[in-house]
């Protein structure tokens, strides 16, 4: 499918908060939508979706209430999620400085979620506010919501793809018009593999994505993993297989040492694949909730 347009190929029903952002974009042209789908990519305000879902998680206001229905079902097994997603959120803020104190000044932000507070162009105004970042995400609703919040501001670009196509994020020209990928750049994969359900195919676009980084870039990631409440983690996989992700197929969750070889190859920064409390805490992180969380992350570099 070619270029569609804003405001035609999602059309939201009044009243909800995103129609303001549909509306804003008037007829102005967005990338394309992907020609198959993945389970999360349609846009269907009567579906629980990932993005608004996470958004609710971490006291955002663009969910709706089949949205909060369906976080309901997650707390009710899981209440640390909304501390798991903040916890998630500050891993990020701590690698991104990291990576800006490191030199680096391109992003691509792959399963960006909502632009809710903490968001990659936030952390970079703070540290590196010459930066730029391509934000890449499969959802109609966060690229709508990107392209309002971030249009025109000349460091910052918007593509809708699916993770599992690596060649079409890395060759689409809105990433290439910002990205030069002959220099370093930094790949960010926060709390998105673990919506790839084929353990193969997640490896095979990572290893693509690897491949992609020059000498002297970084990939991150951070994954919910399997070693800390197994019983859990499969509870919250059934409640998101019968929501967000229906006609994703059930598979055993990923271990921290099987998310770790997502850096094989790329010179691990220490401390290695963690917990995310645990990566380079600040002085003044709460020192206990590593136990609760089974989120662990990392970051490597490309030598
Ligand atoms: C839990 S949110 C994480 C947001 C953000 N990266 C963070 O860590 O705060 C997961 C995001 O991944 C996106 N996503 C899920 N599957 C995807 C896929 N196959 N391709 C691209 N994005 C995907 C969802 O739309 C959602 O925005």
């Amino acid at each position: 499918m070619a270029a569609g347009v804003a405001g035609t190929k999602v059309a939201v029903p009044c009243g909800s908060a995103h129609h303001c952002v549909y509306q804003s974009l008037g007829r102005r042209v967005v990338p394309a939508i992907p020609e198959q789908p993945s389970p999360s990519a349609s846009y269907d305000p009567s579906a629980p979706n990932i993005a608004r879902m996470y958004d609710y998680f971490l006291g955002g206001k663009d969910h709706f209430a089949v949205d909060r229905e369906a976080a309901a079902k997650v707390l009710e097994h899981a209440p640390e999620v909304p501390l798991i997603a903040r916890e998630g959120r500050r891993f990020l803020r701590r690698v991104v400085r990291f990576l800006v104190a490191s030199g680096i000044r391109q992003f691509i932000d792959i399963g960006t979620g909502l632009p809710t507070g903490g968001h990659v162009h936030e952390v970079l105004g703070e540290y590196a506010p010459d930066a730029k970042v391509a934000y890449v995400d499969n959802d109609p609703v966060v690229i709508a919501h990107a392209w309002a919040l971030l249009k025109g501001n000349g460091r910052t670009t918007v593509v809708q793809a699916d993770f599992r196509e690596p060649e079409k994020i890395l060759t689409d020209p809105l990433l290439t018009g910002l990205i030069d990928l002959d220099r370093p750049v930094a790949i960010l994969l926060m709390s998105v593999l673990h919506f790839i359900d084929d353990d193969a195919e997640a490896m095979r676009v990572v290893t693509r994505l690897r491949e992609s980084i020059a000498p002297g870039g970084y990939l991150a990631f951070c994954h919910a993993v399997s070693d800390v409440c197994p019983e859990r983690l499969a509870k919250l996989g059934d409640i998101y297989r019968q929501g967000p992700m229906k006609g994703a197929k059930e598979k055993a969750q990923r271990t921290t040492a099987e998310v770790a070889r997502f850096l094989d190859g790329l010179e691990p920064i220490p401390p290695g694949v963690t917990a995310v409390p645990s990566w380079r805490p600040d002085p003044h992180d709460r020192a206990d909730s590593a136990a609760a969380v089974w989120l662990v992350g990392g970051l490597g570099r490309k030598t």
